[in-house]
């Protein structure tokens, strides 16, 4: 498969009142066109960082200090005026956790609709569109104003305009967190079926681990800044090999061992990431030696995975290549 998105040593970090703020350090990763990657890691760790730099949507006080990003062959980041629009009109789309923060509370959704579509056809394709995810009673949706949509129709509402313009890239930033446990699964159907259907690649963002090893072709976990373990996804869910993603698994609801009793992972992630060398999880880490506070673990290949973790020959008793 082809890479469609390439993003390569990227550090970014938010300017404050009076100093900066890591988030990401160094990043690397590529997607394939088509595929699903699912990335997770505790609250801070960067995630929604890494999603909002891809479409350039990092706010005023985002500094991209080193790195690259292409879509497609193409500069992201040197994107501006026209070629922007359009890389975020026809490109990429998100879906973030809020449908309510995400639509107009001031305009219909069949106003949101128009303003999407400029084609005279524009009614018939969100009728269609609308149908795709399960709305098919249009003549109530289509003049209503978000608020007197349900939580769950509103962000079946999101998803047709996000995927009515087929983009090549879909990147969900924890869609289903403000919905009903009842209705996460379908949502999470329809975005993927519809994704596959029109070829789109899709990064979702997620702290719910079963949904992503269910959807996704491969797992990012992240932790400080960085991504420590990237995987195939049936690979992950089987034996993860960073001793933080072990961890994070270990603490998921149905991991409990004989005892019943679920593990927990002791200690927090650092209150702001750090640039000091060494491994981030190293104090939390059961693990850790001395050299694990020494230089930056790069992600190197073990097995079908890639992982940031100098201990691995010893924990895993395999070499890492
Ligand atoms: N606008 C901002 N100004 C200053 N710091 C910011 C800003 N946005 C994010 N940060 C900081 O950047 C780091 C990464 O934040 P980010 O929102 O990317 O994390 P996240 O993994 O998406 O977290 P969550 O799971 O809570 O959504 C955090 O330390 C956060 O406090
Ligand atoms: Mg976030």
């Amino acid at each position: 498969m082809r890479d469609l998105l390439n993003v390569e040593s990227l550090t970014i970090s938010y300017r404050t009142r009076d100093h900066l703020v890591t988030a990401l350090l160094e990043v690397s990763l590529t997607l394939a066109q088509g595929e699903i990657l699912g990335i997770i890691g505790e609250s801070g760790c960067g995630k929604s960082t890494f999603s909002s730099v891809i479409g350039k949507l990092l706010g005023p006080a985002g500094v991209v200090e080193n790195g690259h990003i292409t879509f497609g062959g193409k500069d992201v980041l040197s994107f501006s005026g026209q070629e922007l629009r359009s890389y975020r009109a026809n490109d990429i789309a998100y879906v973030f956790q809020d449908p309510m923060n995400t639509l107009d509370p001031t305009k219909t959704i069949g106003a949101q609709f128009r303003r999407l579509i400029s084609a005279s056809a524009w009614r018939q394709k969100a009728i269609e569109a609308l149908a795709h995810v399960g709305l098919t009673d249009w003549r109530r949706v289509l003049p209503s104003y978000p608020h007197q949509l349900s939580g769950g129709m509103a962000q079946r509402a999101v998803i047709a305009m996000a995927l009515i313009r087929k983009p090549r890239l879909l990147i969900a930033d924890e869609p289903t967190a403000a919905l009903d446990a009842s209705i996460r699964c379908s949502v999470m159907d329809l975005l993927t079926a519809w994704c596959a259907e029109i070829g789109s690649a899709m990064i979702i963002i997620s702290h719910d681990i079963p949904v992503i090893s269910n959807y996704c072709d491969r797992i990012g976990v992240m932790y400080a800044g960085r991504f420590v373990e990237i995987a195939p996804a049936e690979d992950f869910i089987v034996g993860p090999r960073h001793p933080y993603a072990m961890a994070l698994l270990a603490s998921e609801p149905g991991q409990e061992g004989e005892d019943a009793v679920l593990q927990s992972l002791e200690g927090s992630p650092p209150p702001s990431i750090s640039r000091a060398p060494g491994c981030a999880f190293a104090d939390r880490c059961i693990y850790r030696t001395a050299p694990c506070s020494a230089g930056f673990p790069p992600l190197v290949a073990c097995g079908s995975s890639k992982v940031a973790c100098i201990r691995l020959g010893d924990i895993h008793g395999e070499a890492a290549s």
